[in-house]
């Protein structure tokens, strides 16, 4: 593969997508650009369904945008009520447990347990504007307890169980959540990861709390403490199924999500209801290009936007069946997905390169003894997918046949904005190619001036669209500050992206002090502040370092206080802390003990140095601000030590 091939939708696929042709791509962009408003009242009208129309289509006074003002809607009646007539006996979910455990549940089905739940929920005195953390494993149950919250309008937080108790109760504290919706624990490979744990650890800090309820997936010990914590199959005999749905404002919070950002501190990203739908329906159709039939999978967590938006919200919204996986990969055996595909017929299937890197380097055979062939779309999301991955994810998964969706889009951007509508757009591997219709996104210089095709620059979007952030939770200054400040009224991604002679757009990383690993955000300041709260720690430093399955590891330079230390003991309890104060998943790759950090004349931290060590273990460039020369010889010769 030379890296410059195109490949062009088939006539098969094309014949029977629901956009089948660049013009029609093109006819669609044309006319959402020149006519937003008809544009998205026709998707709302479409796609979602409202109790009461707007008054106008959107109203923006930058950086706060407002969607389909007046209108009334629920996200979790577009969900389900609205597919009982038609669909109330298709499966919404269907589910399997990594021990095996399967369970089906159709649209009626999964519309009463909502339901069910929701009026528990309403009898202990939960109501609209409320918050609830929804800390659980991935089973149907967690999808129950979000789209609960939504049916009476309690804003949810989902935090993936991956976060440690610390983690958790800095959300809990930053939201002023009343209520935790989570379980005893969940499995991955073989083993119970406990849950419940981390919760009272968490909430033992956090007196805003009245309820804890408990689901019980694993059945292992489980402390549950009087007055507060219920199990939930306590809770749910002789509840009422019927408790209808509250009919929300259009802006009505749907949801906070916290990401990283430039700081330690996480932002609380606030996406609302009716635009939110709208944009994730239709995106769901223009680039899956959904059908009835469809089996979908999206094998993300519903810890992260990508769960959200395409596990729950979008194919639900849409009437799909969704595939619903809890465990690993590699459980009992790395052909544990294939398993899983050819099981259940998966037509669908959307995951992300560190997935598809770490598979491959199991080799061909675990694919190639299952039968793929119900096949045919293949989504790839969370950083730019390499030539690699992306050759042998279309041959040996999608054996030539099915497109790849290559899809650009973030946490703050509530749906995809930029990937090929795959009857469409020609696919360029490692491009996400062309934008939505009603996305202006540009690729920019320094000055907000747009650069020439193939020069790098920022990517940027020149308009609000409809899943767009509404504000950081709390804080609307700091988003102002971080999405609009360079360039007014123009949402700045922090990623930068060239764009090529075809109008193509290719995103080249964040060019901000952001990590990406396994495709999730993670902020160099985040690990800092959690590693310099270790009593041996005086400074600390962090930079990406490249990957080969994860894309980026996380690297780490520390400069300890005085004292006699075991660098290798301490190097293994730091990087157990960091895993203890943000989560497993940001567990250090390596840590790197010097006298003292690179810094500039003015005292910063040189990371650009320190990223080149870790890169290419050669240091170029600039370096005569530099306090101490000596320091980075040190640091780069280090590693060969070691
Ligand atoms: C950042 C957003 C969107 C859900 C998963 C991550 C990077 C994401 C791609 C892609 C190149 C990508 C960007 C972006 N990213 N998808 N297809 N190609 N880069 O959500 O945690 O909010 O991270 O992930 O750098 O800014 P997130």
């Amino acid at each position: 593969m030379s890296g410059n091939e195109v490949y062009s939708p088939s006539t098969e696929f094309s014949s029977q997508a629901h956009v089948g042709s660049m013009e029609a791509y093109q006819e669609l962009y044309r006319r959402a650009e020149a006519d937003p408003e008809g544009f998205w009242a026709q998707q709302a009208e479409s796609e979602v369904h409202w109790f009461e129309k707007w008054s106008h289509v959107y109203e923006w006074h930058p950086p706060f945008v407002k969607w389909f003002v007046g209108a009334k809607t629920n996200a979790a009646y577009n969900c389900l009520d609205r597919h009982l007539e038609t669909r109330g006996d298709k499966p919404a979910i269907i589910f399997e447990g990594e021990p095996g455990d399967q369970k089906t549940l159709t649209y009626r089905e999964l519309h009463a347990a909502v339901g069910q739940f929701s009026n528990v929920l309403k009898s202990r005195g939960f109501q609209a504007g409320d918050r609830a953390i929804v800390y659980m494993p991935m089973i149907p149950e967690a999808i129950v307890a979000m789209l609960a919250c939504a049916r009476l309008g309690i804003i949810h937080s989902v935090v993936f169980g991956g976060f440690s108790a610390e983690a958790l109760k800095a959300r809990i504290l930053d939201l002023d959540a009343s209520l935790v919706l989570t379980a005893d624990g969940g499995w991955r490979r073989g083993k119970e990861v406990k849950l419940k744990g981390a919760v009272d650890e968490a909430v033992k800090d956090c007196p805003g709390i009245k309820d804890v309820l408990v689901y019980r997936r694993t059945g292992g010990e489980c402390p549950m403490n009087e007055g507060r914590d219920h199990w939930w199959h306590d809770l749910l005999p002789g509840v009422s199924p019927d408790c209808p749905a509250e009919e929300l404002d259009s802006e009505h919070p749907l949801f906070v999500l916290y990401t990283s950002g430039t700081t330690g501190k996480p932002k609380g990203i606030l996406h609302t209801t009716g635009g939110y739908l709208t944009y994730v329906a239709s995106t769901m159709k223009w680039v899956f290009d959904l059908k009835e039939n469809d089996i979908y999978w999206c094998t993300a967590d519903i810890g992260w936007v990508t769960g959200h938006s395409y596990i729950v919200y979008g194919p639900l919204a849409c009437g799909a069946t969704c595939l619903v996986y809890e465990g690993a990969p590699d459980f009992p055996a790395w052909d544990r997905w294939w398993d899983i595909v050819e099981r259940h017929k998966a037509t669908i299937l959307y995951t992300s390169p560190t997935a598809i890197r770490a598979l491959i380097k199991q080799g061909d055979e675990y694919p190639n003894k299952h039968d793929l062939s119900s096949l045919r779309l293949l989504g790839s999301v969370g950083e730019p997918i390499n030539p690699a991955a992306w050759d042998w994810y279309y041959r040996v998964i999608g054996k030539s046949r099915s497109p790849i969706v290559d899809t650009w889009w973030q946490t703050e951007t509530g749906g995809i904005l930029i990937a090929p509508m795959p009857g469409a757009v020609p696919l360029k591997p490692g491009s996400g190619t062309l934008p939505m219709p009603g996305v202006l996104t540009d690729v920019v210089d320094f000055y907000g001036e747009k650069v020439a095709p193939g020069a790098e620059g920022f990517l940027i979007i020149r308009r609000p669209w409809p899943s767009m952030i509404r504000t950081i939770w709390g804080d609307p200054e700091r988003f102002e500050q971080q999405y609009f400040s360079r360039m007014p009224g123009i949402y700045f991604t922090g990623d930068a992206a060239r764009r090529d002679e075809d109008g193509y757009f290719w995103v080249l990383g964040r060019v901000d002090d952001v990590m990406n690993v396994s495709g999730h955000r993670l902020s160099t300041m985040e690990v800092e502040s959690a590693l310099v709260r270790h009593p041996a720690v005086a400074e600390a430093a962090v930079v990406g370092k490249p990957h080969e399955i994860t894309g980026q590891a996380v690297c780490c330079f520390v400069s300890l206080k005085q004292g006699n230390w075991d660098h290798g003991v301490l190097g293994k309890e730091l990087r157990q802390w960091v895993a203890h104060e943000i989560g497993a998943f940001a567990r250090p790759e390596e840590i790197r003990f010097a006298e003292s950090l690179p810094k500039t004349r003015s005292g910063k931290i040189m990371r650009r140095l320190l990223r080149e060590i870790v890169t290419s273990n050669t240091v170029t460039g600039d370096v005569t601000t530099l306090e101490d020369l000596g320091v980075v010889t040190r640091l780069s010769a280090q590693h060969d030590e070691d």
